[in-house]
């Protein structure tokens, strides 16, 4: 039996942390529960000690998404502890995941305490979480650039003291492949108890490394690996999922180790990923990349069709990317609906589930064929769904060859219908421009991406933008068979998460 490999997905935590990819918390709970239907063993769905938002965000997680172990992260400092503890508390499993750093360069000028004070710290810390969970990972941080003897030292300290895990990170992306598996051996070796705990390894992506370094370590011996959908990450991000899993798949015959997650789920995390953020995954990334699986040069086209082994390692069907799978018409009612939403994975509340519904019959009379990917994006929008201040009424553009494009819109500004209009450098622009006069906003636009869901000209498009307010940026998703349309909703969606952001910061203020 091939050794199974842990794996410990942070997409919440250090891939939220990186710039453009923060999520509100229905955002959160909504890739948690793709994260669960990923199976992957563990969530660690934040830092509950950051602000109250990270903590409500943890909660909602650990309350409402069950399967993955959830855990949440704390410096060694007991306050943070007793945050992360409470809450993660309501969760079937609960992990507290704490760290400190025990790299000289991060001891000394970071932390400014000595090394006995920093193995002090750590045992003390993990002593303080054993209270509350008997499931505790410890993190050196920085351990890449840690004194070997000194790793070694912690490591059995902090087992000693209840880790059950001990995670060794390359917190600055800085080591190579053999160097790494060499560390995680010698650790192995070394550390007289190291039988009690399961050692983790956490990369980054630095040197591009990442995935290579966590093969490495767990041809080495480690048996969970931290890493993130799609790779985001702070800074070049951390360790992509996706790539580790299908390795440790597609190769099994060389590392003999494989993991319990359900793979076949993996595009359709990765779109969600990349709906939520705006972080589109580059066309040739491994595995997720819109291009992964195409062949283009026709020797290699002839050789698939002759065999298929012949230039796939893999099978696009084996990362869930699918043909696109028709799956409703128009004549499809509810309970058709509901069914295949939950051959899809999804479950949701009855008012999702209406909403969805009348999305998916609005849909239906637009397009011919309604596929597995228009249904991710409706059931995406609905569940993440934040208060509407803004909602769209009706949208008139018009744009002709030799004439300056123009846009008429109506919106219902909370109930209130608000009508105006704008020219623009096109009709996507007029648009916007009537939205941002009728709401008033002082956001400025970053960023605008067209995608198209599925195949043919009444694909439906699928926009994304950014906008930045207030020092914050927002990112707001709308689909529909009309750019125009999908991209009004998508601006809309952004200027709604923005607003509910003022709301919460005001309320959280007082009066
Ligand atoms: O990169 C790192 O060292 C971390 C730790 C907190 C695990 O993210
Ligand atoms: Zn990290």
């Amino acid at each position: 039996m091939p050794r199974i490999i842990r794996i410990f997905d942070t997409t919440l935590r250090d891939g939220e942390q990186c710039p453009g990819a923060s999520m509100n918390r229905e955002e959160k709970l909504a890739m948690a529960r793709q994260l669960a239907r990923l199976k992957v063993d563990v969530i660690e769905a934040g830092f509950p000690a950051a602000s109250p938002d990270d903590f409500a965000g943890v909660n909602d997680i650990a309350r409402q998404v069950s399967g993955p172990i959830i855990a949440g992260l704390c410096r060694a400092i007991t306050k943070d502890i007793d945050r992360a503890a409470e809450a993660i508390a309501p969760a079937a499993r609960a992990r507290i995941h704490t760290f400190i750093a025990t790299s000289p360069i991060h001891m000394q000028h970071k932390l400014r305490m000595e090394p006995e004070q920093v193995l002090e710290a750590a045992i003390a810390a993990v002593k303080h979480a054993c209270k509350f969970t008997d499931d505790v990972e410890f993190s050196a941080e920085d351990a890449v650039r840690t004194d070997i003897d000194f790793l070694c030292r912690v490591t059995e300290a902090v087992i000693a003291a209840g880790a059950t895990t001990v995670n060794i990170p390359d917190t600055v992306g800085y080591a190579i492949p053999e160097e790494f598996g060499t560390r995680i051996s010698q650790l192995m070796n070394r550390v007289p108890n190291v039988d009690r705990a399961v050692i983790s390894v956490h990369c980054h992506n630095d040197l591009g490394l990442a995935v290579a370094n966590s093969l490495a370590a767990v041809a080495a011996g480690a048996g969970q690996v931290e890493c993130t959908v799609n790779g985001i990450g702070e800074r070049a991000g951390n360790a992509s999922l996706e790539e580790v899993v299908m390795a440790l798949n597609t190769r099994r015959d060389l590392f003999d180790a494989t993991t319990a997650v359900e793979t076949s789920e993996i595009t359709r995390s990765s779109r969600l990923l990349t709906s939520i953020t705006g972080m589109v995954v580059q066309p040739n990334k491994a595995i997720v990349g819109s291009n992964a699986f195409a062949h283009e040069s026709g020797i290699h086209q002839d050789g698939l069709l002759k065999h298929k082994a012949t230039y796939e390692i893999m099978t696009p069907e084996s990362v869930g990317l699918t043909e696109h799978n028709l799956v409703l018409g128009k004549h499809s009612g509810r309970h058709a609906f509901k069914s295949k939403l939950e051959e899809l994975g999804y479950t949701l509340s009855d008012g999702e589930l209406t909403r969805a519904f009348e999305r998916f019959k609005r849909l239906a009379d637009q397009k011919k064929e309604v596929f597995e990917e228009d249904l991710d994006a409706i059931v995406a929008d609905e569940t993440q769904r934040i208060p509407d201040t803004f909602s769209l009424e009706t949208l008139e553009a018009v744009t002709r060859t030799g004439k300056t494009p123009h846009a008429k819109v109506t919106i219902l500004v909370k109930g209130q219908k608000h009508s105006g209009e704008a020219d623009g450098d096109g009709p996507v622009d007029a648009t916007y421009r009537a939205i941002a006069a009728l709401s008033g906003t002082r956001s400025e636009l970053t960023a605008y991406i067209v995608q198209a869901i599925s195949g043919g000209t009444d694909a439906q498009g699928i926009v994304t933008v950014k906008i930045s307010d207030d020092g914050r940026t927002f990112t707001g998703q709308g689909a529909d068979p009309d750019i125009v349309v999908a991209s009004a909703r998508a601006y809309l969606h952004a200027l709604n998460k923005a607003d509910y952001w003022h709301q919460k910061r005001a309320g959280m203020k007082g009066p």
